[in-house]
């Protein structure tokens, strides 16, 4: 499903009138949506699915940013197209956002699961991505066996990954069971498979991997699969970090 706004909202999303003008160009009748002619304020319309017109042409938005998280299930690559043919996570917007060109902020690996962004803009995945804006991001590791207290250490004041030692890391215990152990890490860098490799640097293998948290953007009780818009105050704070 396409965004709901307001018509007026609609109409200065599409640069054709303000806001203000917007509502008058209801009042004096001029609008129409699906051949219907509106002149009542805060008709709702959905972007991409509803057609609006103003005196009978019809008015598009062009260029309109979005921003969505989507919860990544494992056995989904991070691209808009694999060479060996594997479901993609655009396959998994492809219903309702099929005609935006969306692209995933990062990478998660392929067997990782959880929270990755999702924009056609260019400048956000910059400022999401780029390291120097150092934005935390929190994973939720299942390892085989135990963890000594050493190697959680070790984790927090960084490991060499293939000749680079690792930034300072925050990590905790929080659960063990069978024979696993389930890790809460945080790192604000996003060397390939940095997490995957940081636990085997203190001899410890990820059975499974999530991203619960980007920033302050938390992946909630959104479910395995499915995805949604990213709140104003999501997007204004990922753009300002
Ligand atoms: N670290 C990993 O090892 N894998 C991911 O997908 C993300 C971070």
């Amino acid at each position: 499903m396409g965004e709901i706004v307001r018509l007026q909202k609609y109409i200065a999303m599409s640069g054709a009138a303000s806001r203000r003008a917007a509502e008058k160009l209801i009042e004096d009748g001029r609008i129409s949506v699906n051949g219907e002619k509106i002149i009542e304020q805060g008709v709702k319309v959905e972007i991409g699915a509803d057609l609006i017109a103003l005196d009978g042409k019809e008015i598009k938005i062009k260029n309109k940013k979005y921003y969505i998280m989507l919860n990544k299930p494992v056995g989904y690559v991070s691209t808009a197209k694999d060479q060996f043919e594997r479901p993609t996570v655009v396959d998994l917007i492809r219903e309702d956002l099929g005609d935006v060109r969306m692209f995933p902020v990062g990478r998660l690996d392929y067997e990782t699961e959880g929270l990755l962004l999702m924009t056609n803009d260019g400048d956000f995945t910059y400022r999401v991505t780029h390291p120097k804006f150092h934005i935390d991001k929190t994973y939720i590791a299942t390892i085989k066996g135990g963890v000594t207290k050493g190697g959680i250490n070790k984790l927090k004041s960084g490991v060499i990954i293939d000749g680079y030692k690792t930034s300072p890391a925050q990590a905790e215990i929080l659960d063990a069971f069978d024979g696993h152990t389930m890790i809460k890490i945080t790192i604000h860098e996003g060397k390939n498979r940095q997490v995957r490799k940081m636990f085997e640097a203190i001899g410890c293998t990820v059975t499974a991997l999530q991203r619960i948290q980007i920033g302050t953007v938390e992946l909630g009780n959104l479910p395995l699969g499915r995805w949604r818009y990213l709140t104003s105050h999501e997007i204004n704070y990922l753009k300002n970090k």
